[in-house]
């Protein structure tokens, strides 16, 4: 019990997509061995915007197989399912009691998924941040390896673990952010002001973990980069910058040596590279998908081992708060 702790959580909420990988997911094997690791399919956090149900059994299956073909081995992690784990709501009830609106008011991620929906927001997607601090601190986390995106989520869940433990005495590690040196915040490739999203309407802007070969290297060979024409990493070229970032974060080149490999050639030959880099990467990753992903059997024996174990862990911090705040042991 004397290493730190790491935990994240990814949503199964369609298909992932290079930003996740790149932000998150490819990230998470190399702590296996020097933490105590826990990976979560947050699926409760996927229903705060409407899911189909047979769809979201689905995807939290095919999370749960990508989880494993990125690498995360369950004899050294805690690989579960959220929903599993019926702590994580036990928590957050409390948590909300010491929850401030004005706090969850000011959450850009809720401001944005608000956006156009009159009076019809759900209660859920407002409340989206106290269940994130709810996964966190019921394993006494340390670091929190997530994409840029999450920042503001985890600096909400370090004031909600203070404020608790300023109020009822030391009970929550205060976790902290752990976010890529590069690639914290891949770039849609059609529009490189906005993030890389699941949801983006347009397929073209989107590399998806599951695509093919040929439709990774079409997608960035149509990427949106500029009439400037010379290679540099810097703001007046953000489309240019963006794939810059894909590259070193996939190639562990730095930016200044992959601007200086491709200086004076124009980008066709660097997106020409960069496809191929993409593509061989995550060829491999999606040959072991496929494989775990027919093998239905291992996939929930491991799942039922994850939830078991992360239980036993969860309900030990439950029962601490539970008693913290008052309530009557049954
Ligand atoms: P989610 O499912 O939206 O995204 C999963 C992870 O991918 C990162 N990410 C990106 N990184 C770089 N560039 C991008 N364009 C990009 N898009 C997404 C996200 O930052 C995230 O790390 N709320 C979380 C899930 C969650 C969680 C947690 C994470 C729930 N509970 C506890 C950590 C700890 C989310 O919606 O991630």
């Amino acid at each position: 019990m004397s290493k730190k702790v790491i935990y994240s959580g990814i949503q199964p909420s369609g298909s992932l997509t290079l930003g996740n990988y790149i932000g998150a997911l490819s990230n998470f094997a190399q702590f296996q061995e020097e933490f105590d690791c826990l990976y979560c399919i947050v699926d409760m956090h996927a229903i705060t915007v409407e899911q189909e149900p047979a769809k979201l059994r689905q995807n939290a299956l095919q999370l749960l197989a990508l989880y494993l073909a990125a690498g995360l081995d369950p004899k050294k992690s805690i690989v579960y399912i959220q929903s599993h784990v019926p702590e994580h709501a036990q928590l957050e009830w409390v948590l909300n009691t010491i929850t401030y609106m004005g706090q969850l008011n000011r959450m850009t991620q809720f401001k944005d998924k608000s956006k156009n929906r009159g009076d019809n927001i759900p209660v859920g997607l407002f409340t989206y941040p106290v269940l994130m601090a709810a996964d966190i601190l019921l394993f006494q986390t340390d670091y929190v390896p997530v994409g840029e995106d999450q920042k503001q989520h985890l600096e909400f869940t370090r004031d909600i673990a203070e404020r608790f433990n300023n109020r009822y005495s030391d009970t929550f590690v205060v976790p902290e952010v752990y976010l890529p040196k590069v690639g914290a915040r891949i770039m849609s490739l059609q529009n490189p002001e906005a993030k890389m999203s699941k949801s983006d309407s347009d397929p073209n802007a989107s590399i998806f973990l599951l695509d093919p070969p040929a439709v990774i290297k079409k997608k960035i060979k149509r990427a949106v980069t500029d009439s400037i024409g010379e290679m540099a990493y810097s703001d007046e070229q953000l489309g240019l910058r963006n794939l810059i970032d894909i590259y070193s974060a996939i190639t562990g080149e730095t930016t200044d040596e992959i601007v200086e490999k491709y200086k004076g050639q124009g980008y066709g030959q660097f997106k020409e590279d960069l496809g191929e880099f993409v593509a061989n990467k995550l060829s491999p990753l999606q040959e072991r998908y496929n494989e775990y992903l027919q093998n239905k059997e291992l996939l929930e024996e491991i799942y039922r081992d994850g939830a078991q174990r992360a239980s036993a862990i969860a309900q030990k911090t439950l029962r601490k708060v539970y008693k913290k705040v008052g309530f009557l042991p049954r």
